[in-house]
């Protein structure tokens, strides 16, 4: 079977950006609580009008440009949010379009910070399988219209940010690329960290009763969380490393999705890898759930930390709860 590899990268970032003073304007926080706490100083916030599809457009352009291919090249987009700008239909189909693209499938993927190493694992295998040549994954988010900016939201609010990142996944020679893929869930914690309305469980399933009662923001049992991700992210790095009879001295770099600066370097700590080969970027744009490892992704090729034949591991922990992660031969 042929390999799968990442052959192209990008990111969309809104320009608008939003510090922790800032928030200190509208709920009761301290920049020091939010830096000590999350590791994040600033993130940025969409205007009106742009979606997770108008960032994963750009991020996608730009994926697709850098792979030296032509929209018309993708077989399949996958599309990894818990943001879409529509109940339905998904983000994918609105990509499609944006992009000019034939009438590809377009997948979209719930499984928030984990989504887009979920969304990997399908490219991987719709490429390695021959099914496709290249196939476009997109993590985009945009949380800042979603989230409770008075005093009780603000654990959850401080955190997120938006943005949109992508990657294109084309064929390798076995051995080069994505070595493996690994996925897990917990749905017995899927109320752990969720937004419970509006549901359609409840008829009609959108109230003034819900809105009033804040029922649409998120909710974070945040220690509950911490506890679960910090065994999780090394567990499952061990996993993927393990099943290619790799061990942690032989990662260059470890791409974790950007939960929490202090779950990072818990992450490191139970690895025992120096601060230097965990990648972190929570401090800029907070974290942007799906969309946090492209992003990531994308700086660390620019920034020349990533050099071809490196062992790069990515590594997701969420809502769900679901983890995962992706070893890949650069
Ligand atoms: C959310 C989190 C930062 C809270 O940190 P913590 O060390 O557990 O918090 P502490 O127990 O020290 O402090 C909690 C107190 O801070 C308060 N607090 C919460 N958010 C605050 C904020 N933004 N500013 C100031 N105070 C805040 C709480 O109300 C609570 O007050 P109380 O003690 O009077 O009840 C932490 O639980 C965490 O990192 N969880 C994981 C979150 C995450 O990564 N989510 C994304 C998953 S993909």
């Amino acid at each position: 079977m042929r390999g799968a590899r990442i052959v192209g990268t990008g990111r969309a970032l809104p320009p608008r950006v939003v510090r922790n003073e800032d928030l200190t304007k509208l709920m009761d926080t301290t920049d020091e609580w939010i830096v000590q706490r999350t590791g994040v100083r600033e993130r940025r916030y969409v205007e009106p009008g742009t979606g997770s599809s108008h960032l994963g457009a750009e991020a996608a352009r730009k994926a697709i440009a850098k792979a030296g291919i032509s929209p018309g090249d993708i077989g399949l987009i996958v599309f990894a949010t818990l943001s879409p700008d529509y109940i339905f239909p998904g983000g994918g189909v609105l990509v499609q379009e944006m992009l000019g693209m034939p009438t590809v499938g377009a997948l979209d993927v719930r499984d928030q910070c984990t989504g887009f190493v979920y969304g990997l694992s399908v490219a991987e295998a719709y490429v390695k399988g021959g099914f496709h040549d290249y196939v476009l994954v997109i993590g985009a988010e945009v949380h800042s219209p979603g989230l409770n900016f008075s005093t009780p939201g603000r654990e959850v609010t401080v955190i997120f940010g938006d943005g949109g990142g992508a990657v294109v996944v084309g064929p390798a020679e076995p051995g080069r690329g994505i070595l493996s893929t690994h996925l897990h869930s917990e749905g017995k914690y899927a109320r752990e960290l969720w937004v419970e309305a509006p549901s359609f469980l409840e008829h009609p399933w959108v109230t003034h009763e819900m809105l009033d009662a804040g029922r649409h923001f998120p909710k974070m049992n945040g220690k509950y969380v911490f506890t679960h991700a910090v065994r999780r992210f090394p567990e499952v790095i061990r996993e993927a490393l393990g099943k290619n009879g790799l061990s942690v001295s032989d990662l260059s770099l470890v791409i974790p999705h950007q939960a929490n600066l202090r779950i990072t370097q818990a992450v490191g700590t139970a690895l025992g890898l120096p601060e230097s080969k965990v990648f972190s970027n929570i401090e800029m744009y907070g974290n942007t759930t799906a969309a946090s490892i492209p992003i990531a992704l994308d700086e660390c090729l620019e920034q020349g930390r990533i050099r071809e034949g490196d062992l790069v591991c990515l590594a997701a922990f969420g809502s769900g709860f679901t983890w995962a992660s992706s070893l890949i031969r650069w």
